[in-house]
């Protein structure tokens, strides 16, 4: 699948080599409900795909068996059509069904026949039947097909050896005459370039992805992007006490970290309170002393995903998006491993801001870190707001699966934008709610509280209790735990195989181009 993608103008495009994809809706009566298969209805093309049919072979492409209209299939139209040897028509489902989402579903299916035909270059032309149902503009549509393209062209690859023969990573140049839905393919193209960067840090194994490496790969991509970058570590993280991450990280031999992304608005944005990102960089999780069991470990190297997602969505933040705002973002990174010098159940620990926990369980490691952050936050950033990324709790997976991230967010204003970039970047959120009986639920009969309560009742809802105690009274804040959606299931939509999905760097990005 691997396929480069450059957007090229139209005029550069010799039709003889591309593949020109046209786009039809399904304008067939609502079926009834009844189980008898829809009748391949009267789709019929737009006056401006028509006008590109010279030899009625479009109209023919309607008229195979094995065409519908349905959202991404794509039939081909036999000897091509305006010049184009190759020629398809996409499904583009009902007028009144197309969003963001099933338009990225459309993109992919788009690029996934060009990367089947090795297409060298495609003449996207969908937006003429869109254009004239007007369900979504040429410019997000664009988008979406730009997002498509991109996230599908990410190259996993880094790891494969000499037993694997190279797989061919063909280019594809992509145009379209409509001005908007090209700009649209670029916008979207970029935001998946930042989203693949959080996804290939993620994919990297934690061998190699330690703590230090991440810092480096942040500086990296901070001093290309115009970003400033500190690392602390050491005795800058004595000196910050930097609790939880002293604690957690001190039992592998790749020390822990916190790392500062600042971008800062040109001109303007002084003395403006930062947004704040957090994200949960655990770069491996064994679970420590309460060590995982039964395979329990496999796939955490994935528990870095919330401070890829974050570092991503920086990259988009400072190339892409460009807010009249600061926004700062805090990666708290460690391991979580076992030797003698490993923190233990039933050790204390004292945060920066007073607050002291009872650690009961060494696996629930990603909040001890994650409040080290927020309280740095709170205090020495005087965030104006937070959002934090975590692979917080197996048991978000449980209650959500790999179709929502839960939401935890007390702010309505906060959670609107949220809400609305979850929406536009269609990365979901379902809300969970934060009740005093929750956070009565981490109370310790030693300290003030607990890491994890013995009771196996609402863990997802026991780690963000957990955290708000880490967040000064009257700061918005939003978690988001990502242990369900960071990873995609399998080879669909604009995803190949079992691999990081880069959830929320696009989501991120939205949010903060929306506030
Ligand atoms: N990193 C895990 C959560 C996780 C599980 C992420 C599955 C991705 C997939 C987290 O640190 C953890 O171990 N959570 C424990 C919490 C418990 C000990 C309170 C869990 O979910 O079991
Ligand atoms: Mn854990
Ligand atoms: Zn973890």
């Amino acid at each position: 699948m691997p396929q480069s993608v450059t957007v090229v103008p139209g005029s550069s495009l010799k039709p003889a080599e591309a593949a020109l994809f046209v786009g039809v809706v399904d304008r067939s009566p609502a079926s009834t409900p009844s189980r008898a298969p829809r009748r391949p209805g009267p789709a019929r093309l737009d006056e401006a795909t028509a006008a590109l049919d010279h030899a009625g072979t479009l109209e023919a492409a309607l008229e195979r068996s094995e065409f519908s209209a349905d959202p991404g299939k794509i039939t081909e139209a036999p000897g091509g059509a305006a010049r184009f040897p190759r020629a398809f028509v996409v499904g583009l489902g009902r007028p009144g069904a197309l969003d963001m989402e099933t338009m990225r579903l459309i993109g992919a299916a788009i690029a996934r026949k060009c990367a089947e035909i090795k297409a060298p270059a495609a003449a996207v032309e969908i937006h003429h039947a869109i254009d004239a149902d007007g369900a979504i503009e040429p410019a997000r549509a664009g988008k979406a097909v730009g997002e498509a393209f991109g996230l599908l062209a990410c190259d996993f690859d880094e790891f494969r050896g000499k037993a694997t023969a190279a797989a061919a990573r063909p280019s594809v140049r992509l145009a379209s005459s409509d001005a908007d839905f090209v700009a649209g393919l670029r916008l979207g193209l970029a935001l998946a370039e930042s989203a693949n960067i959080a996804r290939v840090i993620s994919n990297t194994p934690p061998n190699v992805a330690t703590p230090a490496w991440i810092a480096e790969r942040a500086r990296a991509i901070g001093r290309k992007a115009g970003l400033k970058v500190d690392v602390m570590a050491g005795a800058a993280l004595e000196r910050a006490a930097m609790t939880g991450l002293i604690n957690v990280g001190k039992a592998s031999e790749n020390p822990p970290c916190m790392i500062r992304l600042e971008y800062a608005p040109k001109g303007g944005g002084k003395g403006q309170r930062p947004v704040v990102l957090i994200g949960k960089t655990m770069t491996y999780d064994t679970g420590g002393l309460s060590l995982k069991v039964n395979n329990g470990m496999r796939g955490m190297k994935g528990d870095k995903d919330g401070g890829c997602a974050v570092l991503g969505a920086m990259h988009a933040i400072a190339t892409v998006v460009k807010p009249r705002r600061p926004v700062v973002a805090l990666l708290a990174a460690a391991e979580n491993s076992v030797s003698d010098e490993a923190y233990r159940p039933d050790d204390v620990l004292t945060y920066r801001n007073g607050v002291t926990v009872e650690v009961t369980n060494t696996d629930a490691e990603g909040r001890l870190v994650l409040a080290d952050a927020l309280c740095w936050a709170c205090k020495e950033e005087k965030a104006q707001s937070i959002v934090d990324l975590a692979t917080l709790t197996g048991g978000v997976v449980v209650a959500l699966g790999s179709t929502y991230a839960g939401m935890f967010c007390e702010d309505e204003a906060l959670r609107a934008h949220v809400e609305a970039a979850a929406s536009a970047s269609g990365e979901r959120v379902w809300r969970l709610p934060m009740h005093r009986e929750y956070r009565e639920m981490m109370k310790s009969t030693i300290a003030d509280i607990l890491n994890s309560n013995p009771d196996r009742k609402a863990h997802p809802i026991q780690g963000a209790a957990f955290l708000s105690y880490f967040v000064e009274e009257g700061v918005p804040w939003c978690h988001l735990d990502i242990a369900g959606v960071h990873r995609s299931e399998g080879d669909k939509g604009m995803f190949v195989r079992d691999v990081p999905t880069g959830w929320g760097v696009r989501l991120l990005a939205e949010l903060v181009a929306g506030m």
